[in-house]
């Protein structure tokens, strides 16, 4: 179990702004770094934004050991060429649904690579991968253990957030302390919304920190409904972990 004071994430790439330093371009990525390991959730859509955003934010890219790859969309792995052309020494857990021709060449590039299925399985002391979820869009999400609870971190969030806040919950039996990612509501109608907004409040989550894809209704009524445990995040926040 990590210490969540001895856990920092930081967004080094999204959509939302948070730093008026850093761009904004539509994607994902944060830079986590725990006790024994660095790792790069995602890379964002373009490499030299996200490469400009961690070096502002004081993200070292040849710190990284660990690429964790959550879905194939552009705009989250438009990046990793350019992480692993300066720093090919990591493992990269990679979804299901990167092209296997994709996954053959980066074996022969990169220290190694892993490829998910629908289990979950740990990925570094303490973290641990929800498997592939989904059938549309097949994705996988970030699970770590802390003290206070789990840390979830989602992309684009296809396969719904509330399912995904329920396996993590469910793999590590345990609260979610932070909820963190892309919500993926940006398309859904006000209804619809309230609707997930409403199963989440139903499970045990202490914090939650939308942003990407969520969209701006969705937002709104996600701050609405959590408050103060509502962070607003962007590109260039290190998120705090609420200490217990
Ligand atoms: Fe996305
Ligand atoms: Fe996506």
């Amino acid at each position: 179990m990590i210490k969540a004071s001895d856990l920092s994430i930081t967004i080094v790439f999204d959509n939302y702004p948070y730093r008026d330093d850093l761009k904004t371009l539509w994607g994902f990525s944060c830079y986590i770094e725990t006790p024994e390991n660095t790792l790069l959730f995602d890379t964002g859509s373009n490499g030299r934004v996200l490469l400009e955003n961690m070096k502002k934010t004081g993200s070292d890219v040849k710190k990284v050991d660990t690429l964790f790859l959550s879905h194939h969309h552009w705009d989250h792995i438009g990046g990793f060429d350019s992480v692993i052309e300066l720093n090919p020494d990591v493992d990269i857990f990679a979804p299901s649904s990167l092209s296997r021709l994709l996954v053959k060449d980066l074996r022969s590039m990169v220290r190694s690579v892993s490829v998910a299925d629908e289990k979950s399985t740990m990925i570094c002391p303490d973290i641990y991968t929800t498997g592939m979820m989904g059938e549309d869009v097949e994705e996988q999400s970030i699970i770590i253990d802390t003290d206070i609870g789990a840390v979830v971190i989602t992309g684009c969030a296809h396969s719904g957030i509330v399912e995904i806040a329920k396996r993590a919950g469910s793999i590590l039996g345990k609260k979610i302390a932070l909820l963190l990612g892309g919500f993926h509501l940006m398309r859904k109608d006000i209804e619809e919304i309230d609707e997930v907004v409403g199963g989440l409040m139903c499970l045990d989550i202490d914090h939650i920190a939308p942003t990407h894809c969520t969209g701006d209704l969705a937002m709104e009524r996600l701050h609405k409904a959590f408050g103060k445990r509502a962070m607003v995040v962007g590109v260039g926040k290190r998120v705090e972990l609420p200490q217990e």
